[in-house]
């Protein structure tokens, strides 16, 4: 367990707080993934009390995991949600939270699900271009609704993370180049069916530094001013998602660290600060579960094939993510390098390159940090089921999403009428 909480056994050991991780293996087969009300808690509640000196308001990236029990869990927190699709808002819905908490982000958003949030009555749409911003406004002209807008500004600063998660760059398809802000703001205002309410940016995820961030929010502030100038106030600042997290050797700053700087900058000025944090809430509150299968020698490699694969967790095979993978009983012996690979027909089939682990046919594994962008990125390639998932909740745990079932994937295909008889 690390002392520190915050590390990728923030969650994990053999247990999840009261619950042994082998008896939620054995109740419910393998892969699993299983998540700490406690740690996800936790996690939220240093966003909150950092910035409790500043106006500010807490959107979780519900993208980052958007099971419903997790929502339910942050929204009786208070929490608000940011969302990237109708099917995101549905399922906030579907989780009792209200949608006057709900921060509607993303680059293609479409007519209907534009007009499913306008109806639901969500707090803000993050606006990332002219003709979004044009769209949006017919919509509500015609649902006879004003739509509160924030325009999404690309900054142009580099991240300095993957860089597939890198957004806030001009070559990135994300938000409005800085020198077409004021005149869209402009276009806003002057719209009856829109109402101007904030300003937000979002640079990448997995940032393990603040310096970044500042440079950001002080590009933002700028354009605050000139705005102001204009005589377009916003009400808040949104500077995207939250911090990245520690899965192997990174040290990420604490929140507290990001909301010092922030407040400091935002000393003196009437603007509610908000952040959308994802993968730091939920991302250490959660491992996958994974039985040993088979060992075998191929060449020079040894190979652990256990029955969670890149379906599950695609992580390692898209970006090259290096997660802890640890047994749940460990045992005595010299380490071997073990290539961890799942049951899936492609190379790019792994889990971990080369770890030094003594293992048995049987074994559990519980690989670490997999709570954010991982279940919400798997799929049902090969035919497999997604995992089941689960939420340890004090000595107890709850099932909170069921193992699909075969049948279930393709329920809604079918075969060929008949071909006609010839002849
Ligand atoms: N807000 C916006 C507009 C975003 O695009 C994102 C993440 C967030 C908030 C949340 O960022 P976070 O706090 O989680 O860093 N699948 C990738 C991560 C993609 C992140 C995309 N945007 C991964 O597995 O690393």
């Amino acid at each position: 367990m690390d002392p520190t909480g915050t590390g990728p056994r923030a969650c994990g050991g053999a247990a999840i707080e009261g619950v042994a991780l082998e008896r939620i293996a054995a109740d419910l087969g393998t892969p699993c993934f299983v998540y700490s009300r406690a740690a996800i808690e936790r996690k939220w509640r240093e966003y909150d009390e950092a910035l409790a000196d500043i106006p500010h308001w807490i959107c979780y990236a519900v993208k980052a995991n958007s099971n419903l029990a997790i929502i339910d869990v942050l929204g009786r927190l208070g929490a608000g949600f940011d969302i990237v699709s109708g099917g995101e808002l549905e399922r906030v819905r579907a989780a009792r939270a209200p949608a006057a908490r709900v921060v509607f982000s993303g680059v293609g958003k479409r007519d209907d699900e534009m007009a499913a949030a306008l109806e639901a009555g969500v707090g803000c749409f993050n606006v990332e271009s002219v003709p979004e911003l044009d769209r949006l406004a017919a919509i509500a002209a015609a649902a006879g609704k004003r739509a509160p807008v924030s325009l999404r500004v690309n900054p142009d600063i580099d991240a300095r993370t993957h860089p597939y998660i890198t957004t806030g760059l001009s070559e990135n398809k994300f938000g409005i180049p800085a020198a077409d802000v004021r005149g869209l703001y402009a276009r806003a205002a002057a719209h009856p069916s829109l109402e101007v309410c904030g300003i937000d940016c979002h640079i990448g995820s997995q940032l393990a530094e603040i310096e970044p961030y500042l440079a950001a929010l002080d590009r933002l502030l700028v354009l605050m001013d000139t705005l102001a100038g204009d005589g377009i106030r916003l009400a808040h600042l949104n500077l995207g998602g939250g911090l990245g997290i520690r899965y192997r050797n990174e040290s990420p700053p604490p929140p507290a660290a990001l909301a010092g700087a922030i407040a400091e900058r935002l000393a003196g000025r009437e603007i509610m600060l908000m952040l959308e944090p994802g993968r730091s809430i939920v991302g250490n509150a959660g491992v996958l579960l994974t039985r040993v299968e088979y060992l075998k020698h191929n060449g020079s490699k040894r190979f652990a094939v256990v029955d969670a694969a890149m379906n599950d967790l695609i992580r390692p095979a898209l970006y090259d993510a290096w997660h802890d993978i640890v047994p749940v009983r460990p045992r005595d012996g010299v380490p071997e390098p073990y290539e961890i690979v799942g049951p899936v027909c492609e190379s790019g089939d792994f889990l971990a390159r080369a770890r030094p682990l003594v293992l048995e046919p049987g074994d559990l594994l519980a690989v670490h940090s997999a709570g954010a962008y991982a279940f919400v990125m798997s799929s049902n390639y090969n035919t497999r089921p997604r995992a089941a998932e689960v939420m340890v909740d004090g000595d107890r745990y709850h099932v909170v999403r069921k193992r699909e079932r075969v049948c279930e994937l393709f329920a809604g295909e079918s075969v060929l009428p008949a071909d006609p008889v010839s002849g």
